[in-house]
């Protein structure tokens, strides 16, 4: 007896009951078949063999019971219906749909915190930016409020890191954010690319040590002492070690460029600074700052900062109130009055080569070198007829006339600066990158020129240009962006 009268086959697949891949179909010969719903019954079967079903029922052995109830067993290979997967998936998905309302209502809750933080960080970077362009402008308080702020913000995105079990990618995100911020101030302090934090210091200690020396040597031996202005001394006998007062206010990339303070021999007292960096082409002198105090240079403090269209090289110098420098591809010479940044006179030096003819050694477009000394001004040039040695003219400072010229023996672009005291040129030359020495000399007042060695230690490399004042003896030296002095020392005259 088979079961191929059965009026319905009623199949109930319960996935969310863990079953066995075989299932248990009850198959009832009962005549109320109608109770069952609709969508349950399945009118082929009733009459069909089992053989004549879809595939999915081809595997049926059934047997009649002592009640006539038939029991068939359907075998439901793995492949064709995968029942503990689906049940798996089930409950995975059952638990991962309550992991999700749970951490939903997390993220909801930080998603404002989190856009709050992004701004900061937002803010902060554009902080950090600026930082990075703007030269010599922020200060050490600038990095320490800006680390408060970065190590706050890191300390609440690891609390939110905590709170938010498992990975979260917008947190792990602003925490890398948070860290390369972190890294950049950090880079940005140790590399101290303007060096300010660091010319800073330094300043403090070289005037503390300063104080110290000069405290030590008024009790020691004193070095012979000449008056301002004064040229009852036999020249330079030594040099002290470079005092770095700054960078120049333009920044570490300009590194060519001159400054010193403004000699006016009826107020020797004044204490006026003029910094003048060329363009980063090494050429073009287009804006100078003047500051009226030491203190004001020191702190960047209440500049006047003017444009001069165009000074040529390094060669610039100040006397008396007046700029005078090299007009940009000519030979002549500009004065321009400081107090209204106008040039008032303009004229040709005589013979005079201009356009990096004949500069200094490692120093182009100085073919001008303009200086001033306890007598007024004067120009260090060449010219063709001197085959590129050095020509010291005396220039009237009123009229820009040549008053008088001495020609040296000495080739210029085989010096790396002059400067003249009390009518005697001294031509410097570069020993190495940390010493320089002056080494030659040529006296205008006898027309006598000789070789010393005096040297000088040097910061940097190259020393782009030497300016000298009468009144506090010093020489002001422009060292590949770096303001730096040096205190001369001058021998008594040799009876
Ligand atoms: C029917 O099921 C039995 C028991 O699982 C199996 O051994 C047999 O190979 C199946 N036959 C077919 C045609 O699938
Ligand atoms: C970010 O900067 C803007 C403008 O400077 C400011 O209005 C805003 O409050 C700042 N946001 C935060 C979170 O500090
Ligand atoms: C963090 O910095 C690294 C390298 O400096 C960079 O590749 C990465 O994109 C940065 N990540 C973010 C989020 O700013
Ligand atoms: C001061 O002079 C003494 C003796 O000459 C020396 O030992 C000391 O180091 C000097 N101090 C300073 C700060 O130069
Ligand atoms: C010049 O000064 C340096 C250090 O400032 C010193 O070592 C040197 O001996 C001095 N030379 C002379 C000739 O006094
Ligand atoms: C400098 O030039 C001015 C104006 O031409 C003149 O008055 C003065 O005498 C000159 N000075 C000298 C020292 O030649």
């Amino acid at each position: 007896m088979k079961c191929m009268e059965v009026a319905v086959l009623f199949v109930l697949v319960q996935t969310m009951i863990p079953h066995s891949a075989a299932f248990t179909v009850s198959v009832s010969t009962t005549s109320h078949p109608t109770s069952l719903p609709p969508y349950l019954t399945h009118p082929q079967e009733a009459s069909g063999p089992p053989h004549s079903a879809p595939t999915l029922f081809a595997n049926v052995s059934g047997s009649l019971d002592d009640q006539g109830i038939c029991q068939c067993s359907v075998y439901l290979p793995d492949t064709t219906f995968p029942v503990q997967k689906v049940e798996k998936l089930e409950i995975i998905a059952q638990t991962l749909s309550q992991k999700f309302d749970s951490e939903l209502s997390k993220v909801t809750q930080y998603i404002k915190a989190m856009e709050v933080y992004e701004q900061k960080i937002q803010n902060l970077t554009i902080r950090v930016e600026l930082m990075e362009k703007t030269s010599g402008s922020y200060t050490e308080l600038d990095f320490q409020l800006l680390k408060v702020e970065i190590k706050e913000m890191e300390k609440l995105i690891i609390q939110l890191k905590s709170t938010l079990v498992g990975s979260n990618v917008i947190v792990e995100q602003l925490y890398v954010e948070i860290k390369n911020l972190t890294m950049i101030v950090n880079d940005l302090e140790l590399m101290d690319k303007n060096n300010v934090l660091a010319i800073r210091r330094q300043i403090v200690n070289l005037q503390n040590q300063l104080k110290a020396c000069e405290e030590n040597s008024s009790k020691t031996t004193e070095p012979p002492y000449f008056a301002p202005g004064s040229c009852s001394h036999g020249g330079i006998l030594n040099i002290t070690r470079p005092y770095i007062i700054q960078l120049n206010w333009r920044g570490f990339s300009f590194k060519y460029g001159a400054w010193g303070r403004d000699y006016s021999p009826l107020t020797p007292e004044k204490a006026m600074y003029w910094v003048a960096p060329l363009n980063t082409d090494a050429r073009l002198l287009e804006y100078y700052r003047l500051y009226n105090s030491y203190d004001d240079l020191l702190l960047y403090n209440n500049p006047r900062e003017y444009r001069v269209t165009y000074g040529e090289g390094s060669g610039t110098t100040v006397y008396n109130n007046f700029m005078y420098f090299n007009i940009y591809r000519t030979r002549d010479i500009a004065k321009l009055d400081l107090n209204t940044n106008t040039v008032v006179l303009r004229k040709a030096l005589p013979d005079a080569v201009y356009g990096n003819r004949f500069s200094y050694a490692g120093v182009a477009w100085q073919d001008m070198d303009f200086t001033v000394d306890e007598n007024g001004l004067w120009v260090i040039y060449s010219t063709e007829a001197s085959t590129g040695n050095i020509v010291i003219s005396k220039l009237n400072e009123t009229s820009l006339d040549v008053l008088n010229t001495w020609e040296t023996k000495q080739y210029k672009p085989a010096v790396s600066n002059a400067f003249i005291i009390c009518g005697v040129l001294y031509a410097t030359r570069t020993m190495n990158t940390r010493k320089e020495e002056i080494f030659y000399t040529y006296d205008t007042n006898t027309g006598q020129e000789s070789q010393i060695s005096i040297i000088m230690d040097k910061m940097l490399e190259t020393v782009q240009s030497i300016n000298y004042n009468p009144s506090d003896q010093k020489l002001y030296v422009y060292n590949d962006g770096y303001l730096v002095t040096y205190n001369l020392i001058f021998q008594p005259i040799l009876q």
